[in-house]
């Protein structure tokens, strides 16, 4: 029987509708008005259009966005003096710098600058190592909308045989954290799962991934999980977004997978739009720890 699609972008959009009515709220019982700032460097065109997106989804949820399109020659000091003077600033809540950065931009060294009250992204050594503790301020977008989805679907990964393909900083490692933990946002039931993580040194990667009742991938490599490599029956949640002529398409080879899976996620339409609306989320958290600050 063909695999359940979830539907990432409806739930995007409940989601997206409960953040402007929590701005309202904040707007109104105490004037705070959320903002977001968002750093952009060079042209990278696939960066221009979500930073867009950004600035889009800000304004329909009723958050104040401020952009920063800065040329790719842009230097450290020049990037670094723009980041000091938004942590400085009152009226913004929420910072976020692009990435990729240009060449020459010492990534770890930007993102560390962020203010960690207002690491929307939850990139900061202080939230990741809130995460990992099970302590979080901010949950990072990409990973919470992949809870999110799951949480709002109904599939729980208590007890569950998790495979997380992936181990990067801001997808594959954060999701593994909140998959290990005693409990999650909504409990004990998104959490306290049975965490393996496969990346680009693993031996053998289809019989890892063959082992999941939940199979999670953010590798970056287009339809890189075929039929063969899933279990029958798993929930398969892809995270890829790869480039392929107009379109974009993802990890997992969709048209095979979803007569193998009980529920996957399409792309696009799948974990893409949760990862806005749990930025926006983010924003009205920051906005609100300020403003009750
Ligand atoms: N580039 C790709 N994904 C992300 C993300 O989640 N946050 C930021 N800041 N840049 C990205």
């Amino acid at each position: 029987m063909a695999a359940t699609i979830l539907d990432g972008k409806s739930i995007a959009m409940q989601i997206r509708m409960e953040v402007a009515e929590g701005v309202l709220r904040l707007r109104e019982t105490t004037g705070v008005v959320a903002c977001l700032a968002a750093v952009l460097v060079g042209e990278d065109p696939a960066s221009q259009v979500y930073v867009r997106n950004k600035e889009i989804a800000c304004h329909k949820a009723g958050i104040e966005s401020r952009m920063f399109r800065l040329p790719a020659s842009t230097t450290m000091e020049e990037l670094l003096g723009l980041l000091d003077r938004l942590n400085q600033d009152d009226a913004i809540h929420g910072i976020l710098v692009q990435l990729p950065l240009p060449r020459h931009l010492e990534e770890r060294r930007v993102l560390d600058r962020v203010d960690s009250a207002k690491d929307v992204d939850a990139f900061s050594p202080e939230n990741v190592g809130l995460i990992s503790q099970g302590r979080p301020r901010f949950l990072p977008c990409t990973p919470h909308g992949v809870m999110q989805l799951l949480h709002r679907c109904g599939i729980d990964v208590a007890g569950k045989e998790v495979v997380v393909v992936g181990r990067s900083d801001i997808v594959g490692k954060p999701l593994v954290s909140m998959c290990l933990q005693k409990s999650g946002p909504w409990g004990d039931s998104n959490a306290n799962a049975t965490v393996t993580c496969a990346h680009s040194r693993t031996v053998d990667l289809a019989s890892v991934t063959r082992r999941a009742e939940i199979l999670m991938v953010a590798i970056g490599k287009a339809r890189a999980i075929t039929a063969e490599m899933v279990r029958p029956g798993a929930v398969v949640i892809d995270i890829g977004i790869n480039r392929e002529g107009d379109g974009i398409c993802g990890d997992v080879d969709f048209d095979s997978v979803k007569e193998i899976a009980s529920a996957i996620t399409p792309v696009p339409g799948g974990i893409g739009p949760l990862t806005i609306a749990m930025l926006l989320q983010n924003t009205l958290a920051a906005a609100e720890f300020a403003a009750s600050a």
